[in-house]
């Protein structure tokens, strides 16, 4: 495995405690020999260093969702034996003749078989010059016999694949001279999350959703992925990406494509890639009045007080870029024509919550129209996807007495109570995928390119109509109104945005 950008946060924090916990249950293959890239210059030992410092970092510590009692020595030893670092500038030719002559005494010392995994963790400015130096070189060749390659190569590209149609397309023209498909593995790492595995087996493993699961039974469906955070260190990044792009065609896109897709035909990558893509090229063009952005002010999160995005290091203090957006689309297709799905996500909000919010229609008739019960509460499965996981189910109940009152109650799964917690970073399954070359979880170059192609005109308007009245929310608040208005116009509203179990707020 070949990491460029090894001296960089996203190693740090994620990749290498991932490569450690796959180590710990024992699912790296052996022999795995790690290879770091980068312009820092340092020794290997310094790079192991700083790795196991970061490690450490999560011992015992509360803060940190992938907590762990300890670093164990034996798994440390295992995964760290065969490092070695290649220093060099990503622009320069020679470093990729050095590591070219280096991979080639990895294969011979370290027994790899020539297989090799590139993983670009660096900025996306770099992917294309990346496979393009690589294929240069031939790193990227591997040996097909009747189109099975027997000495394999891959490539693992980080987001932001592209900032708009045009360039997604044309990053995958470029890649795509020197890489097959098959070769490539576009990560998203909300597919690394296990309750966002589960959406499928939720669906097409179970045999009472499905039935359900169409225009004739869903009123609305809302996905609703909702931070604390704000943008933190990354305002450089943030203020020409902002929220839509950061989080729209690829993680809430990746949601609705598993909640909508039609069921395929086998758990077969391409089988699965397939639907997932077909449902993101039914998404019916967004026009802009469907399409609220928002941008935080100063207020308080989670009772401290925060500055607004406008005071942010790295950020125009007349900053026109969104920290919300909320966006009302329409599937063209049988299955979904006429139900709403209702997106949004926003920076520094009320509480952390990613969750999906399935609204099954009313009882067709109001049996206790005379009753105080008249405005009965719907039906709703909500997916928990962060940080509270797991799945309930919202319906009415009689409550005990001689009077009929009803009340909303729920039944609920819970990961954590069912299943323990569990120390993952997300990027165990990723990493897991590429190394064995499955790539259901990956996005191929058409999902991608009808992600954004759905989204374009909104990055298009906004772009040519700058936005009046920012900042339009308060940090700390569920966002901006005109979001509630999006909903309040169709006669609905948004779930509350709330960090403990729906079901508990249900108890009387
Ligand atoms: C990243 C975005 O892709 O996803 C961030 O760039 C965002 O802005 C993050 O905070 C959210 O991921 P998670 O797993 O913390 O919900």
């Amino acid at each position: 495995m070949v990491i460029f950008g090894a001296s960089g946060d996203l190693t740090h924090r994620l990749l290498f405690p991932a490569l450690y916990n796959l180590c710990r249950t024992g699912l790296i293959p052996q022999p795995l020999a790690i290879v770091g890239v980068d312009i820092v210059g340092q020794s290997v030992d310094d790079w192991r260093q700083s790795l196991r410092k970061m490690l450490e970092s999560f011992v015992n510590n509360p803060n940190s969702e992938n907590s762990i009692d300890a670093v164990d020595e034996g798994v440390w030893q295992r995964l760290t034996t065969r490092m070695t670092y290649v220093q060099g500038d990503f622009s320069d030719r020679g470093l990729f003749e050095k590591l070219r002559l280096h991979l080639h005494d990895v294969a011979r010392d370290c027994q790899t078989a020539g297989n090799c995994l590139f993983y670009l963790a660096v900025a996306d400015r770099f992917f294309g010059p990346l496979v393009e130096q690589l294929g240069h070189a031939g790193l990227l060749d591997e040996e097909l016999r009747d189109g099975v390659p027997q000495r394999w190569r891959r490539v693992v590209i980080e987001k932001p694949f592209g900032h708009s149609i045009d360039s997604a397309r044309e990053l995958n023209t470029r890649i795509r001279r020197d890489l097959r498909e098959e070769q490539i593995f576009r990560i998203d790492h909300f597919l690394g999350k296990e309750t966002v595995q589960n959406i499928l087996v939720l669906r097409f493993a179970n045999g009472i959703f499905e039935p359900l699961w169409d225009r004739d039974h869903i009123d609305h469906v809302q996905i609703t992925a909702a931070e604390t955070v704000g943008v933190e260190t990354r305002g450089r990044f943030y203020e020409r990406t902002g929220a839509l792009r950061d989080m729209v065609p690829n993680h809430l896109f990746q949601l609705l494509a598993m909640i909508g897709m039609e069921p395929p035909n086998s758990f077969n990558a391409d089988a699965v890639r397939a639907k997932k893509t077909e449902l993101l090229q039914a998404i019916h063009p967004i026009s802009p009045e469907n399409a609220v952005r928002g941008q935080y002010g100063s207020g308080t999160v989670l009772g401290r007080p925060v500055p607004g995005y406008r005071q942010e290091p790295n950020v125009a203090p007349d900053s026109g870029t969104e920290t919300y957006v909320a966006l009302k689309l329409g599937i063209d297709n049988w299955r979904w024509a006429g139900v709403p799905f209702y997106l949004r996500t926003g920076k520094h909000l009320t509480a952390r919550t990613t969750e999906i919010a399935v609204q099954f229609r009313r009882a067709p008739y109001a049996l206790f129209r005379e009753t105080p019960v008249e405005r009965l509460p719907p039906n709703i499965l909500t997916l928990r996807i962060q940080p509270d996981e797991g799945l309930s189910v919202s319906f009415n109940a009689k409550r005990p007495g001689s009077e009929i009152e009803i009340d909303g109650v729920a039944m609920d799964f819970s990961y954590r109570e069912y299943f323990g917690p569990l120390a993952a970073v997300g990027y165990e399954t990723l990493i897991y995928d590429c190394l064995i070359g499955d790539a259901i979880l990956f996005q191929r170059a058409d999902t991608v390119e009808a992600a954004w192609c759905a989204v374009q005109r909104v990055i298009d308007y906004w772009a040519r109509e700058p936005a009046k009245e920012f900042p339009n929310y308060a940090a700390g608040s569920a966002g901006p109104d005109a979001a509630a208005q999006l909903l309040a116009r169709d006669g609905r509203a948004w779930s509350p945005i709330r960090a403990e179990h729906p079901h508990k707020a249900l108890r009387p």
